[in-house]
């Protein structure tokens, strides 16, 4: 059964019970806490959590996911993928454990025909948390398996949740047994390779925090309300059902196994290292490119570092197969042929996804140079000194500076018979990765460590007073730098600053930060970005100007006003296009994300397809009409339950404090939960102007557009191209489409004419030719020379032309000749049937013809074609094809 079907089957079992479809969010999480995706459930934890009230109460979906915390067992193990998709089933409220139980039976048992996925029943077994006799017995009651079949096991195996502080919850797993043949019988607590793990019920019911590990964490409390979160690894039900041994053969990963194959010249399945190499190649090169194709570029922290550790490994892996070329221009796709049925994106965004990854191999190709050298200087080094292994830094080094996986590493010195100081690389490892997680930390929320912004914190929240003024007294309250407290800082220093309050906005809700200055006595401060890095704590990055600025004094800040009033046009004018989309299109056009800032903003919403010019039109209008209305703009606060009764508009993803914030634009005709910044009239939007529209993954587009000033400017840019066109073109320019439009017909003519004249021209040379046949030896010989500039096809057109006017009575060579536009000269010559049973053949004569002409050539006994470098030979090119005539038919 195709990976294609199962997904369907799946999807529509659900669907069949109840449940809304939910298509697959982004690899890159959505929470902030989680790197990446790495589960069904992740797009849902605010629902979970009953921050935000769900859409439906049955939901179900295939998601992407990323893990690497295995990445080592990949390819060793049958069923580690650091690219995988998730089926789940989702209840906010509604049906428990019973429900679940009962629909994940039902759909892997039903047989085939019935739409279900036909595992035996006798194959079946399952794991339930330890105290859990509710999920036990529910499996006797609604499956009638027997107790021998279910096994408990403790907080480990049988708890799930992210690993960061959310929902949580017992689970009860659900295992095949994939046969004696496989491993030891006794279930999963005995063999988890013989016995498969192919869906996770969990039973998401409590508030966890402070996690550990997988098994050590506290409890809050209990989750307002009993929900449904399952997992059903897609790739590992393929494998089952398509009958081979492991996740990376099944159809959509087998293709490029064999493609890394193909290129190594090894067989898969002839060794065992050779074959983990394979499946790690086919794995990572699947991966990266489902993350790139979610917008993640290689780099050296946080995701970008994930991904070029996979593009890196892949190259390393083809290298150990004996592979030296550029191998990720062939493999990756083969990838997305195998991916694109499901992710249609892939294919439509393919140049820039290749584009990213064929770079990323190149950068190591050229690393991996020097870093060789470097390596072996080492390793020379080591030994001479009597050493068995490798410094931990030069390791570190390779690692840091030159990108070498440490498995690289080790792998080089083990061949010079070395170790590595593993020890001391971890150690310096550690201590880049927390000077990487602060770096990321720094870019998005201002620097250091929480703790620090926590005791600022404790202090209060920062009051906003950026609603109602631009300019504001205040005090410093802190400086933060590199995440530590200091006292001052001066001139050139780039740092942190928070303020007893702000007329600061932080960025937020698709909104940018804020630009403007902050000065004090002798000091300036210019403000480079703003940040809220824990919730109520305002913290502006800042480079000091001039002066020193010191804890605790006397400020004041003061935000750019024109900057304000773009940011203000920008973020009201989204809004605008957002109700104008949803106008347009119908209330589904929600907005999934945004981002703007003085002139410009951008909008992702739900949408199956490219809008059209028509529609396009129409959504510019609809807002540019809202924007001429001079919608009076509020902004209102109510209780979230009040503000949902209203219809405000909510964004997905977002969490909301019980006490919300309400933007209205012209009462109903806008309603949005919002903290941003806006114009008091729309009138002030000015000009909204549609610049582009794209897709961003599956069923989300994007609309792009200038705003006030920038949008006239987009305008007026395009005014000066239609004139200079209609001076061009001399006509006024509404008439530019009809004038363009004649041309273009006018141009398919005239070539039309052109193609005509010259083929007629031809016909009557070639009459004229046939006409002109002389008798050598009894055939019929035609020899010509073609004036300067004629193409070589031309000559075989002409040459095949006076062949067939001569008719297949008696033999017959036609031989022409002519240097082409390169001054090249190329010859054709061309025997009849007749012609050939004499003996004379097309191939033998042009290669005469063609070493004449200093080159060569040849090709079949009926026509051949030959070309050389001295067109002051043809003529004796020609009369040498006669002598060879009378060659062929007398010898
Ligand atoms: N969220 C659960 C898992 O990932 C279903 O296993």
């Amino acid at each position: 059964m195709e990976t294609a079907e199962i997904r369907r089957r799946f999807l529509d079992h659900f669907e069949g019970n109840g449940h809304s479809v939910v298509p697959s969010a982004s690899l890159i999480s959505p929470d902030p806490s989680l790197l990446f995706t790495v589960a069904g459930m992740v797009p849902f934890i605010p629902y979970l959590t009953g921050q935000q009230t769900p859409p439906w109460q049955r939901a179900t979906s295939v998601q992407k996911c990323i893990r690497t915390g295995d990445i080592e067992e990949v390819g060793k193990t049958t069923r580690h993928g650091t690219f995988f998709q998730m089926n789940g089933n989702f209840s906010f409220g509604d049906y428990f454990k019973e429900g679940a139980i009962s629909y994940a039976w039902d759909l892997i048992t039903k047989s085939h025909d019935d739409g279900g996925y036909g595992f035996g029943e006798d194959k079946i077994w399952v794991t339930v948390y330890h105290d859990d006799d509710e999920a036990a017995q529910l499996w006797k009651k609604v499956a009638g398996l027997p107790d021998e079949r279910i096994q408990r096991r403790g907080l480990l195996d049988n708890y799930w949740h992210t690993g960061q502080p959310g929902p949580g919850g017992p689970c009860s797993e659900i295992y095949i047994d994939r046969g004696a043949e496989h491993g030891p019988d006794g279930g999963p607590v005995v063999d988890e390779d013989r016995f498969l793990e192919i869906w996770n019920l969990v039973f998401m019911q409590e508030q966890i925090t402070d996690v550990k590990a997988k098994d050590d964490f506290t409890v809050v409390g209990d989750l307002p309300s009993k929900n449904i979160d399952t997992g059903m690894g897609l790739e590992r039900v393929a494998y089952l059902l398509q009958g081979v041994d492991n996740m990376y053969e099944i159809d959509q990963v087998r293709p490029t196994l064999q493609r890394a194959a193909d290129l190594s010249g090894r067989r898969y399945g002839a060794d065992h290292t050779d074959d983990v190499r394979m499946r790690v190649v086919a794995d990572h090169v699947r991966s990266s490119l489902m993350l790139i194709g979610d917008g993640v570029t290689p780099s050296n922290e946080g995701r970008g570092y994930v991904l070029r550790r996979l593009l890196r490994r892949s190259v390393r892996a083809m290298r150990l197969l004996g592979v030296e070329d550029t191998t990720i221009p062939e493999l990756l796709p083969v990838a997305k042929d195998c991916m694109k049925a499901a992710y249609p994106e892939l294919e439509s965004d393919f140049d820039r996804i290749s584009s990213v990854a064929f770079a990323e191999e190149e950068a190591f190709r050229r690393t991996l140079v020097t870093g060789t050298q470097i390596f072996d200087l080492a390793a020379d080094e080591a030994k001479r000194a009597g050493e068995f292994a490798l410094p931990g830094d030069t390791a570190f080094k390779l690692h840091d500076t030159y990108g070498f996986p440490i498995d690289l590493t080790l792998e080089m010195a083990a061949e010079q018979g070395l170790k590595v100081d593993e020890g001391h690389f971890r150690r310096l490892m550690t201590e880049q990765r927390e000077r990487a997680r602060a770096d990321a930390k720094a870019k998005k929320t201002g620097g250091a460590d929480t703790s620090a912004y926590r005791q600022l914190r404790d202090a209060g929240p920062t009051p906003f007073t950026g609603y109602e003024e631009l300019e504001t007294e205040s005090r410093v309250r802190g400086l933060l730098l590199d995440g530590m407290a200091v006292p001052g800082a001066s001139e050139g220093e780039t740092l942190e600053v928070v303020l007893d309050r702000t007329p600061f906005y932080a960025e937020s809700g698709g909104q940018d930060s804020d630009a403007g200055v902050i000065t004090g006595d002798g000091f300036e401060l210019e403000v480079l970005d703003v940040q809220r890095p824990v919730k109520g704590l305002i913290v502006h990055q800042v480079r000091v100007l001039k002066g020193e600025v010191i804890s605790g004094q006397d400020v004041h800040a003061k935000v750019d006003r024109e900057w304000r009033v773009g940011a203000c046009q920008a973020h009201s004018g989204t809004h605008i296009v957002h109700a104008a989309l949803r106008q347009v299109l119908g209330p589904q056009a929600l907005q999934s994300g945004s981002y703007n800032k003085p002139g410009y903003l951008r909008l992702d919403f739900a949408w199956g397809q490219a809008l059209g010019a028509q529609t396009r039109s129409e959504v510019e209008e609809v807002a540019n009409l809202a924007v001429r209305r001079d919608h009076a703009v509020s902004a209102t606060y109510m209780p979230l339950e009040r503000a949902r009764e209203v219809g405000a508009l909510a964004l997905f993803g977002e969490t909301y404090d019980e006490e919300v914030r309400v933007v209205e634009m012209g009462g109903a005709w806008s309603r949005e939960l919002c903290g941003g910044t806006h114009v008091a009239h729309s009138s002030q939007v000015g000009l909204i102007t549609l610049t582009g529209e794209s897709s961003v993954g599956a069923g989300s587009r994007r609309v792009e557009a200038f705003v006030g000033i920038e949008g006239f400017r987009h305008l007026a840019k395009e005014r000066t191209l239609v004139s200079q066109l209609a001076d061009l073109l001399k006509v006024q320019p509404d008439q530019l489409p009809e004038r363009v439009e004649r041309l273009v017909a006018q141009v398919r003519d005239a070539e039309k004419e052109l193609a005509k004249a010259r083929s007629s021209e031809l016909g009557a040379q070639a009459a004229e030719l046939a006409a002109s046949a002389r008798d050598v030896y009894g055939v019929s010989f035609v020899s010509h020379t073609a004036p300067d500039g004629t193409a070589a096809d031309e000559l075989r057109s002409l040459a095949l032309d006076v062949r067939g006017r001569l008719g297949a009575e008696r033999p017959v060579v036609v031989a022409v000749a002519g240097a082409g536009e390169s001054g090249r000269p190329s010859v054709v010559v061309a025997v009849n049937e007749p012609g050939r049973e004499w003996g004379v053949k097309a191939g033998a004569l042009v290669r005469v013809a063609a070493q004449t002409l200093g080159g060569g050539g040849g090709g079949k006994d009926d026509v051949a074609q030959g070309g050389g470098t001295d067109a002051s030979k043809i003529g004796d090119a020609l009369t040498q094809v006669e002598h060879s005539i009378g060659q062929a038919v007398t010898g």
